[in-house]
């Protein structure tokens, strides 16, 4: 009897059964695991701080413009997110891989598909400004073979720290941008510009919450890079520029140590900096 009411009615101790005990016995397993784990954490958090109907009306106030905020081009519940560290979580538990191979980091919202293919030793600042910089080194898989054939789509801030995407009226489409593919030696090199550091968009609930706990919303320099190969699993990476103020206090909790890059300067070459980065790639998982 006391247990079937603790599942009957909803009381503050039993409130977790009393929730879970509806799940109907054709919901997807998988469904089922998830929202019953997110009920009860969620409901020991809320038990935990003794939330308070004023910051409960709040929170929901918060998730609300949080949703409004969102379009086709702005997608405020990612950057949520990724502040919380939700985004890096979610990337750390798909993408482990072992030790030397390169790691992945976070997407972002900036990727553009249909950037220009380029020969090796092309420029993806289409607007000649920056500091100039020649990005160079390989791709190869874990036993150091190198990898014919691998796409290497990169993209980056300009030089006052905004993508192309975000300025339509002030660069050109695919600035600092660019694909590219290995050949037999597996190398590349291209010149660019050594990104800057740059706050994520901030003017929304997101920034908000960023001010409200004393956080600021800039993330390191870094290039972006999506880099694949038929066999191999795909990279969702960066490189971050090795002096960069913000490397330990990014915004989205995005840098791993092993990502950080030399940007060394190169007084005999036509760049001013220099920026070597191999990248490695492990086989596709097989099933
Ligand atoms: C980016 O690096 O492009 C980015 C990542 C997360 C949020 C906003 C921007
Ligand atoms: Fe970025």
């Amino acid at each position: 009897m006391t247990d079937k009411s603790a599942i009957d009615y909803f009381t503050e101790v039993g409130s977790v059964e009393a929730v879970n005990a509806r799940t109907g016995t054709d919901t997807s397993p998988r469904l089922a695991e998830i929202m019953t784990s997110l009920v009860k954490h969620l409901h020991a958090f809320t038990k935990e701080v003794e939330i308070t109907q004023d910051e409960w009306n709040a929170a929901i106030d918060f998730f609300t413009r949080t949703g409004h905020m969102c379009d086709e081009y702005r997608q405020e519940f990612i950057l949520l997110s990724d502040v919380v560290g939700l985004s890096m979580l979610v990337d750390a538990i798909n993408s482990r891989r072992p030790e030397g191979a390169t790691e992945n980091t976070v997407m972002g919202p900036f990727h553009l598909e249909g950037a220009p293919e380029y020969e090796m030793g092309a420029n993806i600042t289409l607007q000649g400004k920056g500091e100039t910089c020649t990005f160079a080194g390989s791709v190869r898989d874990t036993q150091g073979n190198a990898i014919d054939g691998a796409k290497i789509d990169v993209w980056s801030d300009s030089e006052d720290g905004y993508y192309d995407v975000q300025q339509p009226d002030i660069q050109p489409l695919y600035n600092n941008r660019g694909v590219f593919r290995t050949g037999a030696d597996g190398t590349y090199h291209f010149k660019g510009q050594k990104p800057v550091s740059y706050p994520i968009p901030d003017d929304g609930p997101v920034g908000q919450l960023l001010g409200h706990l004393g956080r600021h919303p800039n993330r390191p320099a870094h290039m972006h890079y999506i880099v694949s190969a038929p066999g191999f699993q795909t990279i969702v990476t960066h490189t971050f520029v090795d002096d960069d103020q913000y490397l330990t206090s990014d915004a989205v909790f995005g840098v791993k140590e092993s990502l950080i890059s030399t940007f060394e300067e190169n007084p005999a070459g036509d760049t001013k900096f220099h920026a070597p980065f191999d990248f490695v790639l492990i086989a596709e998982k097989t099933a």
